[in-house]
């Protein structure tokens, strides 16, 4: 159970995130997106789950206060990555019904989660219906100019702190081990996307995932989880070095490696940086920091959104993403390496 389910939950939901995908419209240069609900800009809605973020006050910073789907008050990272490489619309989810491509109907039977590994099938099935349009080489120009935008081990952090489906995989595994495990699942995957033409990788490591409300929550000081905050650390180091020995193996491949944990210790050391003064306490939602009761369609949200880190007791607001953004677009080490994501894109 511990190994077959890996992949599986690799992404995997827990109580208030999705692992999905969305998919870039535009042929040339495009950005294509794999990984968890940080990520999701709708596939959600899709899908026949109880964990929706289809209503109000999900949104509310969005324009016309509109609920996409999104995990956040607004944007998410991945609109302003757009924005800073130049595309003129976000992605899209892939499960929308406003692609061509009928994939909706596997899920409406009732899957919780897109896995990684199913992700990466719907990629190849997309490289495939773009080869079948405009030819394989021309597929290849377009695939290999593209940004592969990839979250992932923020909700296997979760899970293994008893946050979602911590019976499945709970076992005593050794946090050491169950990292390896997480990154010897994804090195085959992350090889798939090279073989279909991915060359350009721009990798979001795990958040400081002790520090989210929904863990604060638990400790009566309301202190971060450090045993959390280890394996995130461990994971990222891990997954940098995974990327580092795929480029090192896979000629053309380059990537940057957006490390969100020293980010938000930044904000969370320094209290006031970048606006934010609300560093523990989530906007939307309720109990101990607004981290035990997720937020819902009743929760009048924080007048303030610029001032908190956390929009919900999982997720990050707006505020965050486009701060976090503009240092992987155009930051340094240790925030993002070996280069920014402007350097990938030169
Ligand atoms: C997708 O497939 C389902 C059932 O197989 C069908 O009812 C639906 O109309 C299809 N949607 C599109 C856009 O082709
Ligand atoms: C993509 O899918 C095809 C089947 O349609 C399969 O033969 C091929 O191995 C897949 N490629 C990768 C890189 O997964
Ligand atoms: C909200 O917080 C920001 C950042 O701390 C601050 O600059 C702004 O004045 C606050 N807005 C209101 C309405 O209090
Ligand atoms: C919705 O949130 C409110 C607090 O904003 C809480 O009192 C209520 O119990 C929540 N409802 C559910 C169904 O969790
Ligand atoms: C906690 O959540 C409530 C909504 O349930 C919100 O009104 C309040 O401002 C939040 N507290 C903080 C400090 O953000």
């Amino acid at each position: 159970m511990v190994v077959t389910s890996l992949h599986w939950h690799v992404v995997c939901l827990v109580i208030l995130c999705l692992c999905l995908c969305g998919f870039g419209h535009a042929l040339y240069p495009a950005m294509y997106v794999l990984g968890a609900s940080q990520l999701d800009a709708g596939n959600n809605n899709y899908l026949v789950t109880p964990i929706k973020v289809n209503f109000h006050p999900y949104g509310i910073d969005f324009p016309g206060g509109e609920a996409t789907g999104r995990f956040s008050n607004g944007d998410i990272i991945t609109d302003y990555l757009a924005k800073h490489v130049g595309l003129e619309a976000s992605p899209k989810p892939y499960l929308s019904p406003s692609f061509n491509t009928n994939k909706t109907t596997e899920f409406l039977k009732g899957g919780l989660c897109i896995a990684f590994s199913k992700q990466v099938d719907y990629f190849n099935e997309t490289v495939e219906a773009i080869a079948k349009q405009i030819g394989p080489r021309e597929t290849y120009k377009h695939i290999s100019k593209s940004f592969i935008v990839i979250n992932i081990g923020n909700n296997d952090i979760l899970v293994y702190n008893g946050v979602g489906f911590s019976s499945i995989i709970l076992n005593g595994t050794p946090p050491d081990q169950y990292v390896d495990q997480l990154i010897s699942s994804l090195q085959p995957l992350l090889k798939n996307i090279y073989n279909l033409g991915g060359r350009k990788f721009v990798i979001i490591g795990a958040g400081a995932q002790g520090c989210l409300p929904v863990l604060r929550a638990r400790q009566a000081t309301g202190d971060c989880i450090e045993d959390a905050n280890y394996l995130s650390r461990l994971f990222n180091q891990r997954l940098a070095s995974l990327m580092q020995d795929l480029q090192s193996s896979l000629g053309g491949l380059k990537y940057s490696f957006f490390n969100p944990y020293p980010a938000f210790v930044e904000l969370n050391n320094n209290r006031g940086t970048n606006g934010f003064t609300e560093v523990k306490v989530a906007c939307c939602g309720a109990g101990n920091l607004n981290g035990t009761i997720p937020c819902n369609r009743t929760t009048i949200p924080c007048s303030n959104r610029t001032n908190h880190v956390f929009w919900d007791g999982v997720h990050n607001t707006q505020a965050v993403a486009k701060v976090y953004m503009n240092i992987a677009f155009q930051g340094s080490a240790p925030y993002v390496y070996p280069i920014n994501v402007k350097q990938l894109s030169d």
